[in-house]
């Protein structure tokens, strides 16, 4: 049993050795000492023998189990040590590292435009309204004027919900709802998400922006309609711009136009901007139809009002130098970032 004895602890050293983790460590542990354990088993055995023997072996055992605990307390320690030099290692913190830099997000040209656009507008005392993407077929065109034939309710050009629910083609129904929830006078603009069955390409996206507006007021005649705009061109595209008003169809409008600017870019010469005719359309207006004025129960005979449309990107594009509207919606940094 001595020898038993001396192979249990030169196996119990060299498996120490070998031990890597806690876990082995503690296995081993288990093996050795445990209830079910070599030692206890010799431990166990010696009942067969005489008093001198047991005595003998019994001290012999003790030392043993003395010996291999004394071992496992200092693996053990190791192993820990071992630990900390690890983590010292993977925690190591260089304080001589330059900091990170944590790139400053920027606001995208869409919002800038927008912003530009409401700045002038609310200087002049407007205030903006807000209506829904998602939007009746009533408002969208009923209340608008636009006839069950107008070519602009058709499958192809509008994105139905359902046969009365649609994604708003123009931001012009935030007309309507705001003639129905506020009485005259009324100066509102509305930029917003409108949406047509369009094919993407350099000029065209299914979701695009405008901004619309409105005012009814007593005795608002065109040249308040022309007096604004002009304004508004000159604030954003600068001050030595020249407007003209050229006549046009909307539904809800009547008389309507289209306003261009001379090209800021060659001054009204003719460039690559402006397709040599030295001007630029810019938006949509007109004096508000009476038949949309009545959608707000609106008494037609004291009170007139006009209104417009632009759209964002158009004016984004036109401003910054943007050739392919694509760009605005490829999430591309280098792109958005250039717009602070
Ligand atoms: N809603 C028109 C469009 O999408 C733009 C427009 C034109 C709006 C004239 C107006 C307006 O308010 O008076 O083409």
């Amino acid at each position: 049993m001595q020898t038993q004895l001396s192979e249990i602890l030169r196996e119990a050293k060299e498996q120490l050795k070998q031990a890597k983790t806690d876990r082995e460590t503690e296995e081993l542990r288990v093996k050795l000492l445990g209830k079910k354990g070599q030692l206890t088993g010799i431990l166990r055995s010696m009942g067969s023998l005489g008093p001198e023997e047991r005595k003998a072996l019994g001290k012999a055992a003790n030392s043993v189990r003395a010996e291999i605990e004394e071992l496992l307390e200092e693996k053990f320690a190791a192993l820990k040590e071992k630990q900390k030099e690890l983590r010292f290692k993977v925690e190591r913190i260089d304080v001589t590292e330059p900091g990170r830099q944590i790139p400053l997000g920027s606001k995208h040209p869409i919002t800038v435009t927008i912003e530009e656009i409401s700045r002038v507008f609310m200087s002049m005392g407007y205030s903006i309204a807000e209506g829904p993407e998602v939007e009746t077929v009533y408002f969208n065109f009923d209340a608008l004027n636009a006839g069950p034939n107008h070519p602009s309710r058709d499958l192809s050009d509008t994105f139905y919900i359902t046969d009365d629910i649609l994604l708003r083609t123009q931001t012009s129904p935030v007309q309507a709802r705001t003639l129905l929830k506020q009485a005259p006078p009324i100066k509102i603009i509305s930029p917003g998400r409108c949406f047509r069955c369009d094919t993407p390409d350099a000029t065209h996206s299914p979701m695009f922006h405008q901004v619309e507006g409105l005012l009814v007021d007593e005795g608002v005649s065109m040249s308040d309609l022309k007096g604004t705009l002009d304004y508004f061109a000159k604030q954003l595209f600068g001050s030595d711009l020249q407007t003209k008003f050229r006549p046009h169809f909307f539904p809800f409008t009547e008389p309507s136009a289209e306003m261009d600017v001379s090209c800021f870019k060659c001054k009204g010469k003719g460039c690559r901007v402006c397709k040599g005719s030295g001007w630029i359309e810019i938006l949509g207006c007109g004096m508000v139809h009476p038949n949309v004025l009545a959608v707000g129960g609106i008494d037609t005979e004291r009170y007139t009002g006009f209104a417009f449309g632009m759209g964002v990107e158009r004016i984004a594009m036109l401003k910054y130098g943007i050739d392919d509207i694509r760009l605005f919606y490829e999430n591309d940094m280098r792109f958005i970032g250039q717009f602070k």
